[in-house]
């Protein structure tokens, strides 16, 4: 039987062959730790890569007017971050001397390195132009990263679909450069004000984008608390101020608006 017409199989499905040859520890010996950190962050990158696709979704389905949709969608993504915070606990199970055990074998590898992770900050409207240099030009990171850059963010496209529904979105506001942050607008906010005094339909998806723009933040604060416990304050091998840097990105809202009119309703 030739390898074309060979009957599919689990393994042959999954390409398991090729993914359980794909966890290679650096360590001598290796050290017993170092197979878990490497499975932790392939299963994250094959999350993000899940993440990417549903969130791409998302967009084309509000993009396409079909709410219900979009929101099943959401809620998928926020189940999958649900499991993406629950795999710290599994990564905290080891101590700080075990994972110095085979730290120094990073060199200057980091998760600051996911071009999938700056991916997603993109598409949820945190873009910053400098993780653009962090890619080599030509890589496929790199041009995937320019893609996003200068795509319309989830945001975008929910803006756009509130303006189809026939609420008054400021032009100014639908054609905004997708490069730069989004800043919270009186404006908008008026508008969701009315959204969520008389719009069930519309309300959901705006609690679905709050819920989104949450566990975003809750990953970012376990996961930085999860790198107190491992290293202290000691500098990341991403060559960042570590601990330092990391609570910087903490507390940031990715929808502004749909935070500020809470203290408004
Ligand atoms: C023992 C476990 C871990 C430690 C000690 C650790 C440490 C750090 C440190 C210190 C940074 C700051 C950048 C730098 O390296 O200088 C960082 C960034 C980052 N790490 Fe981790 N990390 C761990 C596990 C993970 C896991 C499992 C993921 C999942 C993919 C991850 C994803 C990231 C991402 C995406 C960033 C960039 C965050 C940002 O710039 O906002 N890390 N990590």
């Amino acid at each position: 039987m030739s390898e074309s017409s060979a009957a599919v199989t689990y393994a042959s499905y999954l390409k398991l062959d090729e993914l359980l040859s794909l966890q290679q520890p650096r360590s001598e010996g290796p050290e017993h730790d170092e197979l878990l950190f490497i499975v932790i962050h392939q299963v994250y990158e094959l999350w993000f890569k899940e993440l990417l696709h549903e969130l791409d979704h998302v967009a084309t389905l509000l993009e396409g007017d079909e709410p219900s949709r979009a929101q099943h969608t959401l809620k998928r993504v926020l189940t999958i971050l649900k499991v993406l915070v629950a795999q710290l606990d599994i990564l905290e199970t080891m101590t700080p001397l075990e994972f110095l055990s085979f730290r120094a074998r990073l060199e200057a590898a980091s998760g600051f390195q996911s071009d999938q992770f700056r991916q997603i900050e993109f598409l949820l409207g945190a873009k910053q132009h400098g993780a653009l240099d962090r890619f080599p030009q030509g890589s496929r990171a790199h041009a995937a990263l320019v893609r996003r850059y200068t795509a319309p963010t989830l945001w975008d496209a929910f803006l756009h679909y509130l303006s189809r529904e026939g609420y008054s979105i400021p032009i100014a506001q639908l054609t905004r450069d997708p490069k730069s942050a989004i800043e919270s607008s009186t404006e908008i906010q008026d508008v969701l004000l009315d959204v969520y005094r008389r719009d069930p339909k519309t309300t959901e998806i705006c609690e679905r984008l709050v819920d989104l723009d949450e566990g975003f933040a809750e990953w970012r604060y376990r996961h930085v608390r999860m790198v107190e416990r491992t290293i202290g304050v000691k500098p990341g091998t991403g060559g960042s101020g570590g601990a330092a840097y990391l609570r910087t990105t903490t507390g940031r809202n990715l929808f502004p608006d749909l935070w500020e009119i809470r203290s408004k309703l």
